[in-house]
């Protein structure tokens, strides 16, 4: 059976594990690389990879039964453009973003992450300051983020730590506070059992701009500030415009 939730602060989940480079994972290691953090059973990304043959698509995944059940269908259906890897984000990702050749990481996604709703446990969560900024300096300016929840009191922190970076706009013209529409063909797993229910999901598609990544000091100075200021707007970053 496979565990619903694993604690990523374990001692077992806090080993790095070396991640192999791009050229060590697809037959095409120059096509441009989106990269899903939390891919969990990955069919999302299984259907990615299909529609999108010319990018490669790598989901990274902490329960490590749903990765082995992901890269058994990924090799059934012999796709040369995908592969999933297990990993803690917050502890092997850092490192494998910065050794990425400049411009190959064109997309990231972290969809429905895992709530961790009490606040002692907040540090679980996978979108940490360090995990941003990661991903910020690997990103190319007009690149993408994507993220999305059904759960406010997660998407909102994280709607905060990216907005308080300054790297990140909304395109012109997107809906806010929420995108109405999954800009991805392929809606995941979680989207799917939400929608069905007639929930809502809450979503929000970044650009990288050209500025460079805050030290992670300054980023969490400026989310403290935010705090400290206006409690209430920092309740509802969905409604702040983004930093320039
Ligand atoms: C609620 S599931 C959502 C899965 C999928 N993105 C979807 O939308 O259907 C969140 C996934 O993130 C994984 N996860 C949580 N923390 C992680 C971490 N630090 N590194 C990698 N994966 C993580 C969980 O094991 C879980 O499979």
């Amino acid at each position: 059976m496979v565990r619903q939730h694993v604690n990523p602060l374990s001692r077992f989940y806090q080993l790095p594990r070396p991640l192999p480079a791009p050229a060590e994972l697809f037959a095409r290691a120059e096509l441009p690389l989106h990269l899903d953090i939390g891919a969990a059973r990955g069919r999302f990304l299984l259907a990615m990879a299909q529609g999108e043959p010319d990018w490669n698509h790598l989901g990274l995944e902490i329960r490590r039964p749903l990765v082995d059940a992901a890269e058994a269908d990924r090799q059934a259906l012999q796709l040369n453009n995908l592969h999933y890897l297990f990993c803690n984000a917050n502890i092997s990702l850092e490192g494998w973003l910065a050794a990425l050749p400049p411009g190959l990481l064109q997309r990231v996604t972290i969809q429905f992450p895992d709530p961790w709703f009490k606040k002692k446990h907040h540090k679980r969560r996978v979108l940490q300051p360090e995990l941003l900024l990661a991903i910020a300096a690997a990103l190319a300016q007009g690149t993408a983020l994507f993220v999305q929840s059904d759960v406010l009191a997660v998407i909102e922190p994280m709607l905060a730590v990216i907005e308080a970076s300054g790297c990140f706009e909304r395109p012109d013209g997107d809906a806010r506070p929420w995108r109405a529409a999954n800009p991805l063909p392929v809606p995941t797993e979680r989207e799917r059992h939400v929608l069905a229910q007639g929930l809502p999901v809450y979503r929000v598609l970044y650009r990288r701009n050209g500025l460079p990544p805050p030290p992670v000091a300054l980023l969490e100075q400026r989310l403290g500030e935010t705090l400290e200021q206006s409690p209430e707007a920092a309740d509802n970053p969905a409604n702040r415009q983004v930093s320039p």
